[in-house]
C-alpha cells in the first residue's frame, strides 16, 4: 500500500536523522515505530504524512509516486488519505467538541449528501469512543483522555485509509492510554484503517502486528518481514 524506499533526512544542526531507510506497509497493517527520544520517529511520521519532505528517497501510495507532490497536492492527499493524532490533542479551544470534529469535513467541501453521510459516520464514531455526551462541551471542560478520543474521531472523520499517531498515549495516564490503545486497534480491525504509530510504550506497541525499532537512522523489524520478500526487506533495513 505504502512503500517507502531509501528515505534520508538530515537537519543542519543535527546531521543525518534518517539514513536510507525503507518500510513496506500493507493494507490493514498495524505498525508500531519504537525508538528513544530524538531517534527520528516524528521526522519519519511527518515524512509519511507529507508534512515534511525527505532529502532523498521514494514514497509510493497504492502504486503512485507521492514524494514529489507540491504543497497543494500534498494537502489534497493528506485530506483524502491520512488522519493524524498527535501527543497533544490540539483541539481548538474556542470550538465545541463536535465543531472540532466536523471542521475537517467542512474544509473538504463535500456536497450536502456526502456531508450528511460523513456526519452519520462521525456520530457512530463518537458513540464507539464514548464521547457522544461531550458534543457541546468546550475542550477545557473535558479530561485529557476524553480530549485524545475527540482527536481520534476528528482524525477519522474523513474516512482516511491511514491513521498516523505520534505518541498518542504520551500524555495519558495508564488507564486512558489503555482505552485509547484499544480504540486505535478497534478502528484498525473494524474499518481496516492502516495504523502506524510512534510510541515509547511497549504495552501499546505489543498490541500491533508489527514492531519496528528506529535507531541510528535505520529501522529494524522486530517482528517479522513481510512474507515472500524477507531477504530483500531485511537487506534493505539492515544495510
Ligand atoms: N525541524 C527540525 N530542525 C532541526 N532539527 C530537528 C527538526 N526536527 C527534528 N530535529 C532533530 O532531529 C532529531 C530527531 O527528532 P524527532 O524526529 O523529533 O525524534 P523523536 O520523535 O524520535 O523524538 C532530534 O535530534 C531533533 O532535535
Ligand atoms: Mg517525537
Amino acid at each position: 500500500m505504502l512503500c517507502i524506499k531509501n528515505i534520508s533526512k538530515s537537519f543542519i544542526q543535527r546531521g543525518l536523522v534518517l539514513n536510507n531507510l525503507c518500510i513496506d506497509v500493507n493494507e490493514g497493517d498495524s505498525i508500531a515505530i519504537m525508538g528513544p527520544s530524538g531517534s527520528g520517529k516524528t521526522t519519519l511520521m511527518n515524512i509519511i504524512g507529507l508534512l515534511d519532505k525527505p532529502d532523498n528517497g521514494e514514497i509510493t501510495f497504492r502504486g503512485a509516486s507521492i514524494a514529489n507532490f507540491n504543497d497543494d497536492e500534498s494537502a489534497v492527499y493528506r485530506n483524502r488519505n491520512i488522519g493524524f493524532v498527535f501527543q497533544d490533542h490540539l483541539l481548538l479551544p474556542h470550538l465545541t467538541v463536535s465543531e472540532n470534529i466536523l471542521l475537517p469535513l467542512l474544509a473538504a467541501k463535500y456536497s450536502s449528501d456526502e456531508l450528511a453521510l460523513k456526519e452519520q459516520h462521525v456520530i457512530e464514531l463518537m458513540k464507539k469512543t464514548g464521547i457522544s455526551d461531550l458534543a457541546d462541551k468546550y475542550p477545557f471542560r473535558i479530561s485529557g483522555g476524553e480530549a485524545q478520543r475527540v482527536a481520534l474521531v476528528r482524525a477519522l472523520a474523513n474516512n482516511p485509509s491511514i491513521l498516523l499517531a505520534d505518541e498518542p498515549t504520551g500524555s495519558l495516564d495508564a488507564k486512558n492510554a489503555d482505552i485509547l490503545g484499544e480504540l486505535l486497534l478497534e478502528m484498525n480491525r473494524e474499518f481496516g484503517i492502516t495504523l502506524i504509530l510512534a510510541t515509547h510504550s511497549s504495552d501499546l506497541a505489543k498490541k500491533m502486528t508489527r514492531i519496528l525499532q528506529l535507531g541510528e537512522g535505520k529501522l529494524i523489524d522486530l517482528t517479522h518481514p513481510p512474507s515472500g520478500r524477507g531477504d530483500e526487506f531485511r537487506k534493505c533495513i539492515l544495510e
